[in-house]
């Protein structure tokens, strides 16, 4: 995190008045640390909120313009509050826009609003950059206009802003971990029901290391929305087994039918994935609440696995993290998170072995890919909210 005091001090350089203080909020990114691509399928994450994230200062003027800023780079905008607002060219904008859009909409009266923010998770890289802003802002919102929205609609809220405003199908994790996050727990989510429970994330002689493979973002959003017309598909093929509203639904027991009822072989390893994938988020909780933190790993292996040859959603450059970082000491168990194709992989490793695990890693990475890796060893933070001046 930048010094408060500099952070303010540029808040005062951009719009002055000084006598008028901003106030302060901070919403975490997250890590997932096994369950992917189930939560658009009714089905189980796992995740956790990390010490990075976003930060927000923010003011109300007399005016009726929003003023967008952020330390990271040089895009201010400027916009009237003039009834439900249109996407913007400028990508990052429409985060908070459609935020804002969803607090009208629910008949919220906005006043002008000077915001700053800086961020320190990496964009795009499967950190949930975009819930963090959209959060932020949400948690922000709320209580400037004193809207007293619970933590759950917030989400719900900043979720249909990247749904409908941004035009990115996600699904509830992002913004339900970042928003729910507590101190040194992961977030056992279910995601039909929105039942969750947290976890205390014990790793004694072990920590958490993500990997970012800096591959730069290219067609994630539309193969990710590709993979969730797959997964329709599937739902809809299985009526004739049995009435499904999503994949989770079926159980690991059932797999054998799925020969039967999807003639599609690629159809048919993608339904496998979410019902695999279910089944290992259930039993890396239960294993982690016994402290058998080998059995952890080896299930987040087998997610990596699964997500490589059934969902195929990983590419080179994740797979070379995983499958080279695996041959090295001290290594737990490392898969990719996030939606893939690019992003993160994160992984368990003994605190011991961490340093080496690192430079080898990033060694043969270049070698293979060309590309640098950035590691992170993150601690697992509260959910959104305001901080105090
Ligand atoms: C992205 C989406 C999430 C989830 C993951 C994959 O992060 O925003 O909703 O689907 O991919 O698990």
């Amino acid at each position: 995190m930048m010094d408060t005091k500099i952070f303010i001090e540029k808040f005062y350089e951009k719009y002055g008045n000084r006598n008028d203080k901003p106030v302060l909020f901070f919403s975490p990114g997250r890590v997932n640390l096994i369950g992917e691509h189930t939560d658009y399928n009714g089905g189980f994450v796992f995740p956790c909120a990390l010490n990075y994230g976003t930060y927000l200062l923010i003011r109300k003027i007399k005016t009726n313009t929003l003023k967008f800023s952020t330390i990271n780079f040089n895009d201010d905008t400027e916009t009237e509050i003039k009834g439900l607002f249109i996407n913007s060219s400028k990508r990052w904008i429409n985060y908070p826009l459609g935020v804002i859009n969803e607090f009208i909409k629910k008949g919220i009266k906005l006043s002008g609003l000077e915001f700053l923010y800086y961020g320190d998770v990496p964009n795009g890289a499967g950190l949930s950059s975009s819930a963090s802003i959209e959060m932020v802002t949400a948690v922000a919102l709320n209580e400037l206009f004193h809207a007293a929205f619970d933590t759950l609609e917030l989400v719900k809220m900043s979720q249909k802003a990247e749904n409908e405003f941004v035009g990115m199908n996600c699904g509830i994790m992002d913004q339900f971990a970042v928003g729910f996050g507590k101190k040194d727990h992961a977030i056992f989510l279910n995601c039909d029901t929105l039942f969750y429970e947290n976890v205390p994330i014990v790793l004694t002689d072990c920590s958490l290391i993500i990997t970012n493979t800096n591959k730069r973002r290219g067609l994630t959003d539309s193969k990710y929305n590709e993979r969730r017309s797959e997964c329709d598909k599937a739902v809809e093929l299985l009526q004739l087994y049995r009435p499904i509203r999503n994949l989770s639904e079926l159980n690991l027991g059932e797999i054998n039918i799925l020969e039967k009822y999807i003639k599609d072989p690629v159809i048919r390893k993608r339904a496998k994935h979410v019902i695999t994938e279910n089944g290992r988020v259930v039993e890396a909780v239960r294993v982690l609440k016994d402290n058998n933190i080998l059995r952890f790993g080896e299930l987040m292996n087998q997610s990596h696995d699964s997500l490589k040859y059934d969902y195929e959603v990983t590419g080179i450059e994740l797979d070379t993290l995983v499958y080279e970082g695996r041959k090295l000491p001290g290594v737990i168990g490392t898969r990719m998170t996030g939606a893939g194709f690019g992003g993160c992989t994160i992984s368990i490793i003994k605190k011991a072995e961490s340093a080496k695990f690192m430079t080898t890693l990033s060694a043969a990475y270049q070698k293979k890919t060309g590309l640098v890796p950035d590691f992170y060893q993150p601690e697992i933070s509260n959910g959104a909210g305001r901080i105090e001046l």
